[in-house]
């Protein structure tokens, strides 16, 4: 009989997705069940839900479920994806709203959700050998399991695993939430309590079986009080139980020799085209159209940890050289009006959508040489991979993900990287790659070798595997 999992997740594409996250959970379930397994997925019913899904989902039933002391509806609808089964909890009071987060209730809304996890095994009839949390959203799910069911029978042998897509958002929330919101007793205060505040991640480390983190990475970096945002002791004294595993991206879903989105389509063995994208690229966003200039592209929200006041401090330096610069993403203000200003001076050789478009984005993936992402932290990255995948050599900076799937130019790699949080170093890389890209056929080798790496789940839902194997034997 096959394995059962159980993933529990705030997002996931094709339904709803603001981030990687959803990536990875759209997709890694699809790679177990080809290893086997029988995983299924639970996420909140969001309004914002693709309508295109939503209207062939098949309507369950419905429970009721405890938030502490309020007992609410939650509707249970199923669809199944790729073999895939997605479970959506429905309760409009809580998700008819507009996006995923940032409501003045979250903590309420994700109590819901974690506990509508666990609620709703005996109604689908489906008690998982492992259940897998992703995120603080998720993670009540794991603390409820181990804390206010931890004695009933169908609940006491599942086991757990607790997935950090990122340590920066934790879920904190004031000590006095504990029993009249969350539901927990005083009794677990201790297991959910961290520096003086409820911590829902810390939680969900301290309840389950494993925990991971999406790159190797990653999981030593979380040890280091520079990554840990004040979680790096805790991680340290629960090493024992935490390992890393490199994220995949879907092979089949970014593919440059079938994507749709593209000018034109192309593979490793014939770049022809990918020449063509570029010059429609250059076309469309008002750049002048240069094939012997190389594109350096970023696609990126535009927020601090992605490294972007390396950029701002030396993009005018770097753009003496014959370069173009290419931007796609929204963020702090101060970057978007950074970005917007710096393509006004350089109207020719800078272009900066402030927007998020996914068509856009395929087009710049397809269509630059160089994909710049030097982040101070990123937990794993998938846009290297989709960046490399597209025939686009990434420039990253050695951390977390990015350090384990870019390797350096000229020790066989399959891109360039640089390793101090530095913008003159970040520049000296980037030179360094303008130098390769004038030497055509060394350019040519290289991004051969970019799009030939493999990015795909195959690797890595074998360290899922591994992992839930070593938990039930
Ligand atoms: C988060 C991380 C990112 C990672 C993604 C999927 O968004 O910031 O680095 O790739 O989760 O795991």
């Amino acid at each position: 009989m096959s394995r059962k999992i159980l993933f529990a997740a705030s997002e996931a594409a094709p339904f709803i997705a603001t981030g990687g996250l959803a990536e990875v959970v759209g997709s890694l379930p699809k790679a177990l069940h080809q290893l086997g397994y029988d995983v299924r997925v639970v996420l909140p019913l969001y309004r914002d839900v693709n309508q295109e899904y939503r209207q062939k989902f098949t309507f369950l039933g419905n429970i009721t479920v405890p938030v502490a002391w309020r007992n609410q509806y939650c509707g249970i609808f199923e669809y199944v994806h790729e073999g895939v089964t997605f479970y959506f909890v429905d309760n409009e009071y809580y998700f008819k709203r507009k996006g995923c987060y940032g409501h003045f209730d979250d903590g309420e809304r994700f109590a819901f959700f974690g506990r509508s996890v666990v609620e709703i095994m005996p109604a689908v009839d489906f008690f998982p050998d492992v259940l897998h949390c992703h995120d603080w959203q998720a993670a009540l799910a794991a603390i409820y399991l181990k804390t206010v069911y931890s004695g009933r029978e169908r609940y006491r042998d599942i086991k757990t695993v607790f997935t950090i897509h990122n340590i920066e958002y934790q879920g904190k929330y004031s000590m006095d939430n504990l029993q009249w919101l969350f539901g927990i007793d005083g009794y677990y205060q201790g297991v959910v309590e961290f520096d003086g505040c409820i911590n829902l991640m810390k939680g969900a480390i301290e309840c389950c079986d494993k925990f991971s983190t999406v790159s190797p990475q990653y999981a030593e970096e979380i040890k280091d009080p520079y990554y840990a945002h004040g979680l790096d002791g805790f991680i340290r004294n629960n090493a024992h139980k935490l390992c890393g595993i490199l994220n995949g991206i879907d092979t089949d879903y970014y593919n440059p020799k079938t994507d749709k989105a593209l000018f034109a389509n192309y593979d490793a063995k014939n770049l022809d085209n990918k020449a063509v994208c570029k010059q429609e690229l250059q076309r469309m966003l008002n750049l002048q159209v240069r094939p012997n200039t190389p594109i350096v592209a970023m696609i990126s929200r535009l927020v601090d940890h992605k490294g972007l006041d390396l950029v701002t401090a030396v993009i005018d330096e770097a753009l003496e050289s014959d370069m173009q610069f290419v931007l796609l993403g929204t963020g702090e203000g101060y970057y978007e009006h950074f970005f917007a200003e710096l393509a006004s001076r350089h109207p020719q050789q800078v272009a900066a959508a402030i927007t998020f478009n996914a068509q856009l984005s395929r087009q710049i993936y397809s269509g630059a040489d160089i994909f710049l992402m030097p982040s101070k932290s990123e937990p794993c990255g998938l846009s290297q991979m989709i960046a490399s995948r597209y025939g686009t050599v990434a420039l990253v900076r050695e951390t977390g993900g990015l350090k384990d799937s870019i390797l350096p130019y000229g020790n066989g790699g399959n891109g360039f990287t640089f390793s101090n949080y530095n913008a003159h170093d970040m520049l000296y890389v980037l030179r360094q790659a303008f130098d390769v890209y004038r030497n055509q056929e060394q350019w040519r080798k290289l991004v051969r070798k970019a799009m030939r790496t493999d990015f795909s789940w195959n690797a890595s839902a074998k360290g899922y595997d591994k992992l839930y194997t070593d938990l039930l034997g």
